[in-house]
C-alpha cells in the first residue's frame, strides 16, 4: 500500500454505508454488555482515527463507564513501520487494576495495536481487551487480532467515519475507499 499523491483530493467509493456500520456498532456494544457486566470499564480512544466509532459505540454500553484518550502517531513511512509509534497524547490517569478497552479505527499489520496493548500492559490493568472497527486479514503480521472485530476488509485504502488520508476524509458518515489511478 502506497500512499501516494494520486489518492489525494479523490472521491471515495463507499465500503461499508452507514446503516451497516451502525448495526454492527450495535451488535458489538452488545457483546460487551454482555461480558463487561456489573463491571466498571475504562474505555480509551486510539486518536486520531477512533474518535467517531470511539463516540458511537460508547453511547450503546450500558456500563459505568470512564473515557480516556491515546493520541498515536506512526513514525514515518507504513510501509517499512517498525510498528513503533510516537504518543502525542498520554494517559494521565493510573490503569492499575481497571478493566480496560482499547478502541482502534484499522489493524493492518497489527503492529501499532501490538505496540500500544504492549504499552498499556505495562501500567498493570486488572484485564485488558481491544476492540477495532476493521481489520486488513492479508497484511497481518503478528499474532495480535482484535478482541472485538466490526468488519473484515481488503487491503485497500479505507477513509471516513473518523479516518484519514493526509489529515482528509474524517467526517465522511461511511468507510470509503481510495483507488489509484490504473
Ligand atoms: P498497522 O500498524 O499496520 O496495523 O497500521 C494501523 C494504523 O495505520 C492505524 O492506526 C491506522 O490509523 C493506520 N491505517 C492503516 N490502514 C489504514 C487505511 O486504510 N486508512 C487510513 N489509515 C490506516
Ligand atoms: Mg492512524
Amino acid at each position: 500500500m502506497h500512499m501516494s499523491d494520486d489518492l489525494v483530493g479523490k472521491q471515495p467509493k463507499v465500503l461499508i454505508p452507514e446503516v451497516k456500520l451502525q448495526s454492527r456498532i450495535s451488535e458489538l456494544a452488545q457483546e460487551i454488555n454482555h461480558d463487561y457486566r456489573g463491571r466498571e470499564v475504562t474505555a480509551i480512544c486510539i486518536l486520531k482515527g477512533s474518535f467517531i466509532f470511539f463516540s458511537d459505540i460508547i453511547r450503546k454500553l450500558d456500563l459505568p463507564l470512564s473515557c480516556e484518550f491515546l493520541g498515536v502517531q506512526n513514525y514515518g513511512n507504513r510501509n517499512v513501520t517498525s510498528g513503533e509509534v510516537k504518543v502525542t497524547l498520554d494517559i494521565n490517569e493510573p490503569l492499575e487494576n481497571k478493566h480496560v478497552i482499547v478502541f482502534e479505527d484499522v489493524i493492518d499489520t497489527g503492529l501499532t495495536i501490538q505496540y500500544i496493548m504492549n504499552a498499556l500492559r505495562a501500567r498493570k490493568p486488572a484485564t485488558i481487551k481491544s476492540c477495532a472497527l476493521l481489520l486488513k486479514t492479508e497484511n497481518l503480521r503478528t499474532e495480535v487480532d482484535a478482541d472485538y472485530l466490526g468488519f473484515k476488509i481488503a487491503k485497500e485504502f479505507v477513509v471516513g467515519y473518523g479516518i484519514d488520508h493526509m489529515s482528509k476524509y474524517r467526517g465522511l458518515p461511511y468507510i470509503g475507499y481510495l483507488e489509484h489511478d490504473h
